[in-house]
């Protein structure tokens, strides 16, 4: 079942119960985190609590509560959901007050939901995902978490219509990431990634990809690359906490490699499913 949890309440998450005079509905004003979990664990917690905490210290927001305490409302609300397999979604903003650009006096607001998960269909895994690249319009400060997503929203959809299942965006001739995922290349055995500057959202899924690459001795540089490298590379992949680890075998009509979802890729993916 879905569940939902707000400021202390555990709900229906199709509840009505935001007042209008809410700062993440009014302003984006707030911070949010998504975790996958599987037989009841959620993947990588830790991580997903460490930048929670970053990306609200970075907006000067206090949660008003400890890193304990937000594990163990997700730990409760998993259980009242009665879901092994779901996706918990959480977002602090900074609280109920009449609309007003300056910082309200209030207490953080908290709400999550939890809902199963769809896995990426094995059509998709198997021939490898299409991607669009796009022009990165999004601001400096790419590594908060922000609820501000209108540029990755508008690239998301652009790349939907016309067939292609993320966005990559580029800024100053590199690509940066995905709209809502990090991008990778392979090129002679060797993963490249964007470095973990303030232009991506440092991701968890990512991390897990960096230790799974030192794990098996390949080698993983943190540098940037541009949609030439890309299109020359021999493997390319997206990572998030929804895709995994998901081949691309397309950019812009042109393939990747052979067009076949590459061996590194699908080794990552393989050592990616012996941790979750
Ligand atoms: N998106 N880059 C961007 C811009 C993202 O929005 C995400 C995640 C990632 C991957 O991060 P992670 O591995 O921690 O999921 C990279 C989430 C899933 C979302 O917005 O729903």
């Amino acid at each position: 079942m879905a569940m939902g949890y707000l400021n202390g309440k555990f709900i229906n998450s199709s509840d009505p119960v935001l007042p209008i005079d809410e700062r993440g509905h009014q302003f984006g004003d707030g911070v949010y985190e998504f975790i996958r979990v599987y037989n009841g664990r959620p993947f990588m917690m830790h991580q997903h609590m460490e930048r929670l905490f970053k990306s609200s210290e970075a907006i000067r927001l206090n949660i008003g509560k400890t890193v304990k305490d937000i594990i163990a409302i997700v730990e409760d609300l998993i259980e009242r959901s009665g879901q092994a397999n779901c996706d918990v979604y959480m977002q602090v903003t900074r609280g109920i007050a009449p609309r007003d650009h300056l910082f309200p006096n209030v207490e953080a607001s908290i709400s999550m939901t939890v809902k199963p998960f769809k896995l990426i269909s094995d059509d998709i895994r198997k021939v490898g995902a299409t991607v669009k690249l796009l022009p990165d319009e999004r601001w400096q400060n790419c590594w908060i978490k922000s609820l501000n997503l209108l540029p990755n929203i508008l690239a998301k959809q652009a790349a939907f219509e016309v067939g292609a299942l993320e966005a990559v965006l580029v800024r100053d001739g590199f690509i940066t990431e995905g709209s809502s995922s990090n991008f990778f290349i392979v090129k002679n055995g060797e993963i490249l990634t964007a470095p973990a500057t303030n232009h991506i959202l440092h991701g968890i899924t990512r991390i897990a990809v960096k230790e799974i690459a030192m794990e098996l001795g390949i080698t993983l540089k943190e540098q940037a690359f541009t949609p030439d490298e890309l299109l020359a590379a021999d493997e390319a992949f997206l990572s998030s906490t929804g895709l995994e680890i998901l081949p691309v075998t397309e950019v812009d009509e042109q393939k990747i490699g052979n067009g076949c979802p590459g061996t590194v890729t699908v080794t990552l993916y393989e050592e990616f499913l012996k941790r979750i």
